[in-house]
């Protein structure tokens, strides 16, 4: 019997679990003996396998998080870290890996497929940066949580008439922020992709002051540069100007845990699914992805030479909404 190795890596995304059970339970169906790699590639190395089966996995398409845990680990980037993996997979007799991660984590599945060892990814990383997928495990959970803060956050906002820089997660994208910010009406949205003015910023606020808007709502992205030196700062300073008060909330890791949404669960189940099927068939090397309504395989090599980039004719749509013209 042929067996697969399936591990969890880099920052934890909604949804890994729905795709853990669908690797497992598929695997199973297709006569594999299936192993869990615990805690991403520091697990590969030191040898922290586990053999599972079809119950290993119940229960737990509801729950965010990974039950087969994640890490980061330096070490895995060097020869000696790789080697020490493909020993492991070679004692434990794994003969076929489904990985899945974010982008890093696709880069550590290429190394693999570079020393010959057959692999198979699944894009999971709230920031939807990976290339060859609409979307990855985890987003659209993200960004309906980020949503129903905005929206508590307005409330306040409004009670007190204030001006609200809300930051969301992303990493080097903006992803994140700019559908969150459209979704959740944002007066403003302040992304990597984009450079961002201080100064056009405070005039927005002072406009929408002047307009009688009752709040003001910037959403910004963690790896935005605006051309002052933090934004909060450069706001705060200049508060008396601006009507409202200013006030900062960063979301930070609520954006990855939780109960995963609908999407998030049927993503994962299909992408889950069809990695073990390339596998199941002899193919690997490939990352499986959502294109269009579409569950395709792309090679690792393609994934990682194209990130996936934020589609900035919706920046432009959102813009031409933020603040309402002159009647
Ligand atoms: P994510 O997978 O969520 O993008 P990271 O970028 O932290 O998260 O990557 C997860 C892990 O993948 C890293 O800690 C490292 O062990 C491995 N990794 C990242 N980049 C590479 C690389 N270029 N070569 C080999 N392994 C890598
Ligand atoms: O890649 C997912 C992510 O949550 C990014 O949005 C963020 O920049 C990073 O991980 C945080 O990493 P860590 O969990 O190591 O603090």
């Amino acid at each position: 019997m042929r067996r697969l190795g399936l591990l969890t890596s880099g920052g934890d995304a909604p949804g890994t679990n729905a795709c853990i059970r669908a690797v497992v339970r598929s695997a199973l169906y297709h006569d594999f003996d299936v192993v869990g790699i615990r805690g991403g590639y520091v697990g590969l190395m030191e040898g922290d396998f586990e053999k599972l089966d079809g119950r290993f996995v119940g229960g737990i398409v509801h729950r965010g998080g990974t039950i087969l845990k994640t890490a980061r680990t330096e070490k895995f980037k060097t020869e000696e870290g790789q080697r020490q993996a493909l020993k492991n997979l070679e004692k434990h007799g794994v003969d076929v890996l489904v990985i899945i991660g974010g982008d890093g984590s696709l880069r550590g599945a290429l190394r693999l497929k570079e020393a010959g060892f057959p692999v198979m990814g699944v894009p999971a990383t709230i920031d939807n940066d990976v290339g060859f997928t609409d979307m990855a495990l985890g987003v659209d959970t993200a960004m309906n949580t980020a949503i129903s803060a905005i929206d508590k956050i307005k409330d306040t906002a409004t009670s007190h008439r204030r001006a609200f820089l809300v930051e969301t997660m992303g990493r080097d994208s903006g992803y994140l922020a700019l559908m969150v910010g459209m979704a959740s009406a944002a007066e403003a949205i302040i992304i990597p992709e984009v450079p961002a003015s201080c100064e056009k910023i405070l005039a927005l606020i002072k406009e929408a002051h002047s307009k009688g808007k009752a709040h003001f709502i910037a959403v910004i992205a963690e790896g935005a540069e605006p051309d002052c030196r933090t934004m909060d700062q450069y706001l705060r300073e200049r508060e008396e100007q601006l009507g409202f008060g200013v006030r900062v909330s960063i979301l930070g890791y609520i954006q990855r845990g939780g109960c995963p949404t609908a999407f998030d669960r049927l993503l994962g189940t299909r992408l889950g699914v069809k990695a073990v099927e390339e596998l199941a068939d002899g193919r690997h090397g490939k990352m499986a992805g959502l294109i269009g309504s579409r569950v395709l395989a792309t090679d690792l090599e393609e994934v990682i030479a194209k990130p996936r980039e934020v589609d900035l004719s919706l920046f432009e749509l959102a813009k031409r909404l933020e603040i309402y013209p002159e009647t």
